[in-house]
C-alpha cells in the first residue's frame, strides 16, 4: 500500500536563502535598457509633471547621471529626443538632439549599447507617427535611422507603426553601408491608453485624433503575433511589445514562437499606476521587482522601464 504524505511546498520557502535557491526566473542588470527623454542645451535636468521621479536631460547631465548606473553594470540605454519647437527635418539634422548626443557619450562610455527611438511624433504639427502616406514616412524613419546610425546608435527602434518601416530601414541602413546597426522593432505596439503620460514628457500627444489607425488594436494578440513575424521576415534583430504588463500573453507567445530576443516596454502609464501606489503606502518598492519578474517570467528577454534607476541599487543591496 502507497502511504500518501503531505507534499511539503512550505520547506521552499522556509527563509530567503532558501527561496532564492528555488526561484525560477531573476532580474539582472544585463536585461535593462534603460528609456531617457533628451533635449538641446547644457545643464537641463527638467522634471516632467506627468511622471514623477522622471527627467528631461541634456547629454551632459544625461552623462553625469550614468556613471552610478554603469557602476551598477546598466549596459543599454533608449534614447527619446524632445525638440523644442516643431519641424520634420530636425529629427535627422546632423546637428540633431540625438545625432550629438551619441558621440558625447560614446566618449564617456564606449560600450555602453546606445538604442535610438525612430518616430516623428515629436517633430510633427499634429504630433503623429506619420505625414498621411505610409510608404513617405517610411522613407522618412529610414532617413532618420541612417542619421543615427552615423552619429554611431548601435540599435535604432522604429516606433510608429507603419508597414513595412523595418524593410525600408534595413535597406537604406545596408545600401549605406551600416550592415550592422540594428533594429529593435516596436513591432506588437498597441493602441493603448498607458501612453499617456509619455505623451506629455516627450510633447507627442496627436492634436487630431488618435493612433488607432496605425498602432494594433488591444484585443488581437494572433495580430500582433503577425506584425512580429513580418518585422523579423524585414530584418527586426529584437523586438518590443508594448505595452508590457497589459500584454504579458503577447510576451509569452512571441517568446515560444520566436528566436530573437522578445523586450517588454514597461510604458510610461505603468509607471504612474506603480508610482502612485507605492505613493499611497499601499505597496512597498518591493513591487517594482515583481512587476518587472513578471514581464521576464512571461518570456521577455530585456525590459525596457523607467524604473531602472531605482531598481538597481534595490537589487544590489546586500543583507
Ligand atoms: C510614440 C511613442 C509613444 C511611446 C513610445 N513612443 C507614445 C504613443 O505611441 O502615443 C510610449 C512610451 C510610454 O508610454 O512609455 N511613437
Ligand atoms: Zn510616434
Amino acid at each position: 500500500m502507497i502511504k500518501k504524505s503531505i507534499k511539503r511546498f512550505r520547506a521552499r520557502r522556509i527563509d530567503k536563502a532558501t527561496r532564492e535557491y528555488f526561484r525560477e526566473v531573476r532580474l539582472d542588470v544585463k536585461d535593462f535598457i534603460w528609456p531617457i527623454f533628451l533635449k538641446k542645451g547644457i545643464g537641463i535636468k527638467e522634471s516632467i509633471s506627468s511622471m514623477p521621479g522622471v527627467y528631461r536631460y541634456s547629454y551632459d547631465i544625461f552623462i553625469k547621471e550614468l556613471y552610478s548606473l554603469i557602476d551598477y553594470g546598466l549596459r543599454s540605454v533608449l534614447l527619446f529626443s524632445v525638440p523644442n519647437d516643431k519641424g520634420l527635418e530636425q529629427a535627422w539634422a546632423h546637428n540633431g538632439i540625438i545625432q550629438c548626443a551619441i558621440p558625447e557619450i560614446k566618449k564617456n562610455f564606449p560600450k555602453l549599447e546606445i538604442i535610438t527611438d525612430i518616430c516623428i511624433c515629436s517633430y510633427t504639427e499634429d504630433g503623429h507617427c506619420h505625414i498621411g502616406d505610409n510608404d513617405k514616412t517610411c522613407e522618412i524613419l529610414a532617413k532618420i535611422a541612417l542619421s543615427h546610425a552615423r552619429a554611431g546608435a548601435d540599435i535604432v527602434a522604429p516606433s510608429a507603426m507603419m508597414d513595412g518601416q523595418v524593410l525600408a530601414i534595413r535597406s537604406v541602413l545596408n545600401k549605406e553601408g551600416f550592415n550592422e546597426t540594428k533594429i529593435m522593432s516596436y513591432a506588437a505596439k498597441f493602441a493603448s491608453n498607458y501612453y499617456g503620460p509619455f505623451r506629455v514628457a516627450a510633447d507627442c500627444a496627436p492634436k487630431t485624433a488618435d493612433r488607432k489607425t496605425y498602432q494594433i488594436d488591444p484585443p488581437n494578440q494572433k495580430e500582433a503575433l503577425e506584425e512580429i513575424e513580418t518585422d523579423i521576415y524585414e530584418g527586426a534583430q529584437a523586438v518590443i511589445v508594448k505595452p508590457a504588463l497589459a500584454y504579458l500573453d503577447v510576451i509569452a507567445h512571441a517568446s515560444n514562437l520566436f528566436k530573437i530576443p522578445i523586450i517588454g516596454f514597461n510604458v510610461s502609464g505603468e509607471y504612474l499606476m506603480l508610482y502612485n501606489l507605492i505613493q499611497s503606502g499601499y505597496a512597498n518598492d518591493e513591487i517594482v521587482l515583481e512587476t518587472l519578474i513578471a514581464i521576464k517570467r512571461a518570456g521577455a528577454s530585456r525590459i525596457i522601464s523607467y524604473f531602472i534607476p531605482k531598481v538597481l541599487p534595490i537589487l544590489f543591496k546586500k543583507d
